[in-house]
């Protein structure tokens, strides 16, 4: 089965100890590419290193929404200075979070807004969202370009929005969780052809390493769990999340 882990975050500090062996583990379990997202102008620099340093690895720039406070003029010039790397395929994770509210909203507001004018290029996005989606939606609707809801959130009854946009749906290992009847629901209802996997890796740990870290080797259970949801073998979800990846990803090239 090959796969594609669409959002991980190795560069934290979670893998400082083992990095090199949870990366030669992902590529034992069948991971073909590694989307590594940057979460602040931090991680964004790590998250290009680590895909200097594999050839499977892709990156993405971009400044989460809990870190919007530190979204200054400079930082902003240097994502863009980052997000020329040829191996930055997309800008994120980016967007709204008022679910935990770490930084003010207006300010949220304001570094989604310039950060999807980093993106204007063509460039997809990866969208974080949590409770937002209302305000996520009316923004990406007046910016019409493409991207990803990272670990989408908004139920199967915001589904038809989210499509309406282009956009692309991504799962992570909740899916796989014994209560998580609307997130299967979401699973089965999603265009196969619009589907994602991710493990935003160290968190969000599948069944059934729930309550450990997670790493990329683990997205096979995402995929599972999907295929069960869908009434499809494991290897076609595999498969279709892998293409899709690479559709919305220009030159991330699973396989190689
Ligand atoms: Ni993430």
């Amino acid at each position: 089965m090959l796969l594609v882990d669409s959002h991980a975050h190795l560069s934290f500090a979670q893998f400082d100890a083992d990095r090199d062996a949870v990366i030669r583990r992902a590529r034992e379990a069948g991971v073909t590419a590694i989307l590594e997202v940057g979460a602040d102008l931090e991680s964004s620099r790590a998250a290009v290193a680590l895909a200097e340093r594999y050839t499977f690895i892709y990156a993405t720039v971009g400044v989460h929404p809990h870190d919007a406070t530190a979204l200054t003029p400079g930082a902003l010039a240097e994502l863009r200075a980052l997000a020329s790397h040829p191996k930055v395929v997309a800008i994120g994770e980016i967007g709204l979070d008022y679910y935990r509210d770490l930084s003010p909203r207006d300010v949220q507001r304001r570094a989604f807004e310039a950060q999807l004018a980093l993106a204007a290029d063509g460039r997809p996005v990866v969208i974080h969202c949590r409770e937002a989606l209302d305000e996520v939606l009316a923004i990406l609707r007046g910016w019409k370009g493409s991207g990803v809801m990272h670990s989408y959130s908004g139920g199967p009854g915001r589904l038809d929005e989210v499509l309406a946009l282009g956009f692309c749906v991504s799962l992570s290992g909740p899916v796989t969780f014994p209560k998580s009847e609307r997130l299967r629901a979401v699973a089965a209802a999603v265009p196969l052809d619009r589907l994602l996997v991710e493990t935003d890796c160290p968190y969000l740990t599948p069944e059934p390493y729930r309550g450990r870290r997670n790493e990329p080797a683990y997205v096979r259970y995402v995929v599972e769990a999907v295929a069960r949801a869908r009434g499809l073998s494991a290897e076609a979800v595999a498969r279709a999340t892998a293409e899709n990846a690479r559709r919305l990803f220009a030159g991330l090239s699973p396989g190689h």
